[in-house]
């Protein structure tokens, strides 16, 4: 398959899709499957990179991994594990940031795990400060060796009192998944809880693990000696269903999302309503489309859950280079994920980017000299040209830049997108996208 697409764009899209489970729990789901001593089985599962990059770790670590493609089915027998080295997992890690979850399971099960030097996208520092001390309180010992870190527990691990200066995704899924089945209780406050946290928490539950979610941000875990396998159905990838909610609105299309979950959606569905997109929800999906009116600017920050995802700020961005007059996008989440907006500036678009904090929260990027708030002034109709993928949302947006341009672009190092957006090609042909 060759690493780029060609797409002749000014065509609106228009049709179905159907969006399958969510990239950033399923990859989790699979890690928990490790924490059990029988079988489990997870439904729903996407065709994607993310998910065979998983697979790969899982059977490294002596537990196979059996996927079917068309019903979307995924059993992992992880009765016996063994110990992988440092250097194959890497190999099969490639870029992703999924080793460091397995060290928790990994301890408990067979007290050794290793974490290879670590990639995912390029969308700031992504520090694992977070993850190293977490499994240090628990009682983990960490040496850093030729390929990586390795780490034992000598003593076990051992329930903690835990407080994140910031409710990271990662590190509540790393205490979580520590904290199930070592000695004691722990809590941990100022916790992330996105949706795909939420299912993965029910997961856990469904294994025999004893958490509790307060209205705090707080959870509680009591550790229990050994958990079973599971048999859970994961929910719907609500960044991909956003990412084609802004596809319909950037090229004046129509989309019916099969799949896509209204629950999951809320705060993304004020916004497409307030940028001037309509929607239908039924209980099948959510169609998505462009009033035919002119679309309207609206100031915007990203934040974590229950806010604006970071993850629909890149596709939506897109979408507002079309809208009449100025709106301003706050990234807050992470420090540098609008660089991405230098090719969309090539292709026409009028975005210029902030150091400050432009909108009512004071972010942790204020002071820092980072790029990361953005003014778009539009509508400015784009024109084709040749672009490479820099990120995953990155890339997506990319796409939806070039099918709503005139003319013929290129967008290359596609092979990015297939990390997480299940037979994007597919799909955009079935949408009437002329790509090649
Ligand atoms: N952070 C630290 N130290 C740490 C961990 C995180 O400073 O040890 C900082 C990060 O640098 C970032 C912020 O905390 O500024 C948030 O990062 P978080 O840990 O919440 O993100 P993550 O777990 O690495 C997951 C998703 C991301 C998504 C974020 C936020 C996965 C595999 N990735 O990343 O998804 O943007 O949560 O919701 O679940 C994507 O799908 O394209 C993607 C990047």
């Amino acid at each position: 398959m060759t690493d780029s697409i060609r797409v002749h764009g000014g065509r609106a899209l228009r049709g179905e899709i159907h969006v399958r489970g969510a990239k950033n729990f399923v990859s989790k789901a699979m890690v928990a499957a490790l924490l059990g001593s029988t079988p489990s089985t997870l439904r729903n599962v996407p065709q994607i990179r993310d998910v065979e990059v998983v697979s790969s770790l899982l059977s490294l670590h002596g537990a196979p991994v059996d996927y079917d493609v068309e019903t979307g089915v995924l059993h992992a027998d992880t009765s016996n594990l063994t110990t992988a080295d440092a250097f194959q997992i890497a190999q099969h890690a490639g870029s992703s940031r999924i080793p460091i979850l397995l060290c928790g399971p990994l301890l408990h099960r067979i007290g050794e795990a290793v974490i290879p030097d670590l990639g995912g996208c390029r969308i700031g520092d992504r520090p694992i400060d977070f993850h190293l001390d977490i499994l240090k309180k628990f009682g983990a010992q960490v040496e850093e060796g030729p390929d990586g870190l390795y780490l034992t527990a000598p003593n076990g691990l051992k329930g903690i009192k835990y407080e994140l200066s910031y409710p990271s995704v990662g590190a509540t899924e790393q205490l979580l998944l520590t904290a199930v089945m070592a000695e004691g209780i722990t809590t941990l406050h100022n916790a992330a809880v996105e949706p795909e946290i939420k299912d993965l928490i029910d997961t856990l539950q469904t294994m025999g693990a004893i958490i509790s979610v307060d209205t705090d941000r707080s959870l509680t875990i009591e550790g229990v000696k050994e958990l079973r396998g599971f048999d859970h159905t994961a929910l719907t990838d609500r960044i991909e269903v956003g990412s084609w909610a802004c596809a319909a609105l950037a090229t004046k299309g129509d989309i019916f999302v099969r799949g896509a979950q209204q629950r999951h959606m809320g705060y993304f569905l004020n916004v497409f309503r307030k940028v001037g997109g309509e929607f239908d929800i039924t209980s099948d999906g959510i169609r998505f489309y462009h009033p035919g009116t002119e679309l309207k600017p609206i100031a915007l920050q990203t934040d974590v859950h229950p806010g604006f995802m970071t993850d629909w700020q890149q596709p939506m961005v897109v979408a507002l280079t079309q809208a009449t007059g100025l709106s301003i996008v706050h990234e807050t989440v992470y420090e540098n994920r609008l660089g991405f907006t230098g090719a969309l500036n090539q292709m026409g678009a009028q975005v210029q980017l902030f150091r400050e904090c432009l909108g009512d929260k004071q972010c942790r990027f204020g002071q820092l000299n980072f790029q990361h708030s953005a003014v778009i002034s539009g509508p400015t109709p784009l024109a084709a040209a040749d672009i490479e993928v820099p990120d995953l949302r990155g890339g997506f947006s990319y796409l939806i830049a070039a099918l709503a341009a005139e003319g013929t672009s290129t967008v290359s190092n596609i092979g990015i997108i297939d990390r997480g957006y299940e037979n994007f090609r597919e799909k955009l042909t079935a949408l009437g996208a002329a790509v090649d």
